[in-house]
């Protein structure tokens, strides 16, 4: 119910006379999964994907820093919108006019706390996206005045897709201090906490209708399979990846319920995923629990120059050990449009 009436929000301030369907504008706070290319810019980021073969599949076949061989789902549903995928924070200048139609600050090895990802050495974590943002929202505001600021920002789509490196890059890492410190009962507590505090904060800066990605089933990804006897699925790791998305469901419900006028919407895409990685034929694929780049899982796992790929990537759910293949994400990208926008049909690009 809630979600429909999102999307009759969404779409009847996209229709209204003063706004074109061109003027939609959209903040993207993410990691790897939603990256596009902010870590290009930090000297010293182990988390980089500016080399073959990321982007084979991408348009002129460039390696832009999205960690897939093509889109990423934020493309997907940006080019349905009808607008640019919003570029990267880091590529633009402090007073760039870009930043008034929408930014992508998500960055590899990004987590919802500040210590996920420590041996990236650098990226952006969800804090320092924010306060990113909040340097955005000054720039806006100096261009254009306190109250046309204040309405772009209420009216624009802000997308957050974070927690995933806060497991595979920290909880589930035996050596990192917060697997040994916290209980995963602890663990889940502190991240809902920390993000009950960054959500509360991107309401004070204005955003009020805002999409979190849940988590997918991180016991299937490639990295976590190589850990059990017969390459299955880590269940106990699916069971916590659950948990944490119902606490970040009942959170993003509060919410609502205690700041006026948001709309904020929790989107648990845990079951399309985990029905397209149990079942890869009845979507068009072959093979769903290896990559398609065939990577070392013990050196990072991510696809390499000198990595071989597999002959033909689209049948393949998998792109290296954690992220999916172009055509996996277009899959997710249909499934997760329809369920934001299926109560009216998709706006049309001017
Ligand atoms: C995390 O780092 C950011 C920016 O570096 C800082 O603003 C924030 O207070 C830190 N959060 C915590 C919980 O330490
Ligand atoms: C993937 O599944 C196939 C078919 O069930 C199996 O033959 C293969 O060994 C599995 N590969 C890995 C890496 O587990």
């Amino acid at each position: 119910m809630q979600w429909l009436v999102f999307a009759i929000l969404l779409v009847s301030t996209k229709t209204a006379p003063s706004v074109s369907g061109s003027s939609l504008v959209t903040f993207v706070f993410g990691d790897s999964l939603t990256e596009v290319g902010n870590n290009n810019h930090l000297q010293y980021s182990l988390a980089r994907s500016d080399y073959p073969w990321y982007g084979i599949d991408f348009s002129g076949q460039q390696a832009t820093g999205r960690f897939t061989n093509g889109r990423t789902i934020g493309d997907i549903i940006s080019a349905k919108l009808g607008i640019p995928s919003p570029p990267p924070y880091l590529s633009l200048s402090q007073n760039d006019d870009e930043l008034l139609k929408g930014v992508n600050y998500a960055s590899g090895g990004a987590g919802i706390l500040n210590e996920t990802g420590t041996y990236f050495i650098q990226r952006l974590s969800f804090d320092d996206q924010i306060n990113y943002f909040k340097k955005t929202k000054e720039t806006i505001r100096s261009k254009i005045g306190e109250d046309a600021a204040n309405k772009l920002c209420n009216e624009a789509m802000y997308f957050v897709g974070m927690g995933s490196n806060d497991y595979v890059n920290n909880f589930l890492q035996p050596f990192l201090a917060d697997g040994l410190q916290y209980t995963h009962d602890e663990f889940v507590e502190l991240l809902i906490s920390t993000l009950n505090q960054q959500f509360s904060r991107l309401y004070q800066l204005g955003a009020r209708k805002l999409v979190m990605h849940g988590l997918g089933p991180l016991g299937c990804i490639p990295s976590q399979r190589v850990k059990s006897k017969k390459g299955q699925c880590l269940k106990r790791v699916n069971e916590w990846i659950q948990e944490f998305n119902s606490k970040a469901q009942e959170l993003v419900e509060t919410l609502n319920g205690r700041l006026p006028s948001a709309q904020f919407l929790f989107a648990d895409t845990y079951s399309d995923v985990y029905d397209l990685i149990d079942h890869p034929t009845a979507y068009g694929f072959k093979v769903s629990n290896t990559s398609c780049c065939n990577v070392d899982t013990t050196v990072g796992g991510l696809c390499l120059p000198n990595s071989k790929l597999c002959s033909n990537r689209e049948d393949y759910v998998f792109w290296d050990a954690f992220h999916p293949s172009d055509a996996a994400n277009e899959v997710l990208a249909e499934k997760l449009f329809s369920s934001l926008f299926s109560a009216a049909p998709p706006p049309k690009p001017h």
